[in-house]
């Protein structure tokens, strides 16, 4: 094994610090890295032979985004080893690993390790912190840890077992918002500068004369959010208070890394 792919869907980025922090201390070449969110044409990430790919998703809803799924399905290997990794907002990665496991078996990846990490949840505000500026120091140091043992199991790929994923049969429904619920611009604020039409992994922004933003393919992702330098998107809708202030007073005990690394048989 000599080379490194990077494959994941990251709107606000603390998915792809968590994917990159691993790769860069496995100490393969890295060869190709695909935000999927930011694959605007949705080309389809390759693989190559001897190459490690490090797959990574955030968790929405205790499963994958769909957006990411739809081109995640489509990549096609030949029995090349696999890390998988999926990032969830410190309440729970439910069934999404588990998923992630099948999806990439069904791409003819080998599945060689899985981890569960955490990262600041989209929903998270100043003043409603879930998560937050995680992963930290500490979530990198277990980047690390991660990887050393990933390291050690690329040894001896050819004699590893299955790896066992936590996760139900079936999965945990997958619930979607109304489409009325997305970011508004305020428009007081806004100076049109398109940052947030660019970060939209789905297209679904666009400047008329206003800030126009289409309920239908808005995944409340929030990188919208995350990036108007004037914080003139908000997502402020009363469905979303809720759910946030739920998050804020149950979620907020921290959650820690877990890892699952095939063993050798
Ligand atoms: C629509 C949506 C649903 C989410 N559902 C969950 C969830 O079920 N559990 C959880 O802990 N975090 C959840 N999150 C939070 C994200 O998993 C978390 O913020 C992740 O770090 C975002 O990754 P990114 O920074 O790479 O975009 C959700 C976020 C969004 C936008």
């Amino acid at each position: 094994m000599e080379t490194l792919s990077l494959i994941y869907y990251s709107p606000t980025k603390t998915t792809q610090k968590i994917v990159r922090e691993i790769g860069q201390n496995i100490g393969l070449k890295l060869i190709s890295e695909n935000n999927i969110a930011e694959n605007k044409t949705k080309s389809i990430p390759k693989t190559t032979k001897n190459c490690l790919t490090i797959i990574g998703l955030p968790v929405y809803g205790g499963r994958l985004p769909v957006t990411a799924i739809e081109t995640l399905k489509k990549v096609k290997s030949n029995q090349s080893p696999v890390v998988i990794v999926v990032v969830y907002g410190n309440r729970d990665y439910d069934d999404s690993l588990l998923e992630l496991k099948e999806i990439a078996s069904n791409c003819g990846f080998k599945i060689i390790a899985g981890a569960a990490f955490i990262g600041e949840h989209s929903f998270s505000t100043n003043e409603k912190p879930i998560a937050k500026n995680r992963p930290d120091k500490q979530d990198l140091e277990k980047c690390r840890d991660f990887a050393r043992m990933i390291t050690e199991k690329l040894k001896d790929i050819n004699s590893l077992s299955e790896l066992n994923i936590p996760g139900n049969y079936p999965h945990k429904e997958r619930k979607q918002l109304p489409a009325t619920i997305h970011p508004r611009t305020d428009d007081d604020r806004c100076n049109q500068c398109g940052i947030c039409v660019d970060s939209c992994p789905t297209n679904a922004i666009t400047i008329q004369e206003t800030v126009i933003t289409n309920g239908e393919l808005c995944t409340l992702c929030c990188a919208c959010v995350k990036y108007c330098p004037d914080e003139a998107r908000i997502l402020d809708n009363p469905i979303v208070n809720t759910i946030r202030e739920n998050l804020f007073l149950n979620c907020s005990i921290r959650k820690e890394p877990i890892y699952f690394v095939n063993h050798i048989v």
